[in-house]
């Protein structure tokens, strides 16, 4: 491997977290104050960002430190995701800061597709809105589990517990309905820093720790090695005779001597070697590892295969129970026509029934007869699939049990497999 490569996929390994929630409530200035309260910006990006402001006649915005598109200053609000790797004192992270504004619903949704972590953001004032309730929502079509949720702007109610406690007590029942159980949550005020890096002296009533403490608290979310290998293929790099496979270990552990079946070509191999970017040569990489493999034997397999022990094989089938999250402006009809990409697969596929449609911020059930899903609307469906699709039910393995849906090139879905359907039986 060239230096190059390793410098390119720094941060390959980190824990991604996304930051979610209604437009404005603070998510890109409670990245961007968390930035400079850890000394991981440059100082002249900040003597940048101020002097920006000052010319603005505007008070110092923190969101500047990631809002780059001139756009996006000038209206104020994040339009595209933007990523940072953050390093704390204990790990490393990758950060997505999504846009709230429901005009950019899709580019929160690619950004919180890949996520381990999701922080969702409210503003103390203005309490829960419509996009509070719909990202929890499509967190959880992601099979997102590890959540923390953070009242921000609590300078604004006078770091009143009362503000606090009536939004925990809300939010809390929303998140119930959608069997989402928060790790935490936290009162803060982004801008001022309190409670971000260090407890705030101004929330006495307030016994937890601080946002930071309790993120790198959070159990990592790729631990659960119990769970079977599947390493979804990136590329194949030819380097002399030998093949290397790239790729990011999803769940479970691969070492070396195991015998592993691609899917959905079936082929097998023994475990050669493993090289990981930072490190000469190993003998095992498990979840959350990004690797190049060797195999014993020279086979020819293909990006969007996925390797899975010969004991534990995930599911392939044509056709797939699933909930999605629709955000196309177009309805999307039965017969309609996408692209499904999960792990590394791009697979067209086909709307084949429309099961059950449901409201994505009150949850009420919409119809059970309905034809069609308009945007911004869940619903469980059953899509058929042009050539079969490897996959895990989400509840059993969620990296390999989450897709989203393109359409002339956008991401215009998002949602869970459950389970592999018999085509035209009645469910
Ligand atoms: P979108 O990305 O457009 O959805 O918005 P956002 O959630 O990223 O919000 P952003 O960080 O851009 O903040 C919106 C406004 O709220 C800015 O003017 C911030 O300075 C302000 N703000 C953020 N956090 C706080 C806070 O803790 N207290 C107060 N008073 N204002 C805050
Ligand atoms: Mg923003």
């Amino acid at each position: 491997m060239t230096d190059d490569r390793r410098q390119t996929t720094d941060g390959n390994d980190a824990i991604r977290i996304v930051f979610v929630g209604h437009v404005d409530h603070g998510k890109s200035t409670l990245v961007g104050r968390l930035l400079a309260d850890t000394d991981s910006v440059e100082p002249a990006r900040i003597k940048n960002v101020e002097a920006i402001c000052a010319e603005r006649r505007m008070k110092f915005e923190y969101a500047f430190l990631l809002d780059a598109l001139e756009e996006e200053q000038d209206q104020g609000i994040t339009i595209d995701v933007s990523q940072v790797i953050f390093k704390s004192k204990k790990r490393q992270y990758r950060i997505i800061d999504a846009p709230g504004h429901k005009e950019f619903l899709k580019n929160m949704i690619s950004g919180a597709s890949t996520a381990d972590i999701a922080i969702l953001l409210i503003d103390a004032e203005e309490g829960l809105r419509e996009q509070s309730k719909r990202h929890a929502t499509i967190l959880s079509l992601l099979g997102i589990k590890t959540i923390l949720i953070v009242v921000n702007k609590m300078d604004l109610v006078d770091y009143n517990q009362k503000v606090f406690e009536n939004i925990r007590s809300e939010y809390g029942k929303h998140l119930a309905s959608l069997k989402i159980t928060p790790k935490a949550f936290i009162p803060l005020a982004a801008y001022f820093g309190e409670n971000l890096v260090k407890k705030s002296q101004k929330m006495p009533w307030y016994s937890g720790k601080s946002f930071l403490e309790i993120l790198d608290d959070l159990e990592t979310p790729h631990s659960s090695e119990d769970k079977p290998l599947r390493f979804p293929l990136q590329d194949v790099y030819k380097f002399d005779k030998q093949r290397i496979l790239a790729g990011r270990v999803e769940s479970g552990v691969m070492s070396v001597g195991d015998e592993i079946v691609f899917l959905p070509s079936r082929k097998t191999g023994r475990v050669r070697s493993i090289e990981k970017w930072h490190a000469p040569v190993e003998t095992k990489a498990s979840a959350g590892e990004s690797i190049g493999l060797v195999l014993e034997e020279q086979i020819f397999v293909e990006r969007g295969e996925i390797a899975c022990p010969l004991s534990k094989e995930a599911s392939v089938s044509n056709s797939v129970l699933a909930n999605i999250f629709w955000m196309g402006n177009k309805h999307l009809e039965k017969g309609a026509k996408c692209v499904l990409k999960l792990t590394t697969q791009e697979i067209e596929c086909v709307v084949d029934s429309i099961l059950k449609v449901i409201n994505s911020s009150t949850l009420d059930e919409i119809s059970k007869t309905a034809r069609e899903v308009a945007k911004n609307e869940v619903a469980e469906v059953i899509l058929v699939t042009k050539k079969p699709v490897v996959f895990d039910p989400f509840e059993e393995i969620t990296e390999t049990g989450r897709f989203v849906l393109v359409e002339d090139r956008q991401v215009r879905g998002g949602g869970i497999l459950l389970k592999s359907v018999e085509r035209f039986s009645a469910i």
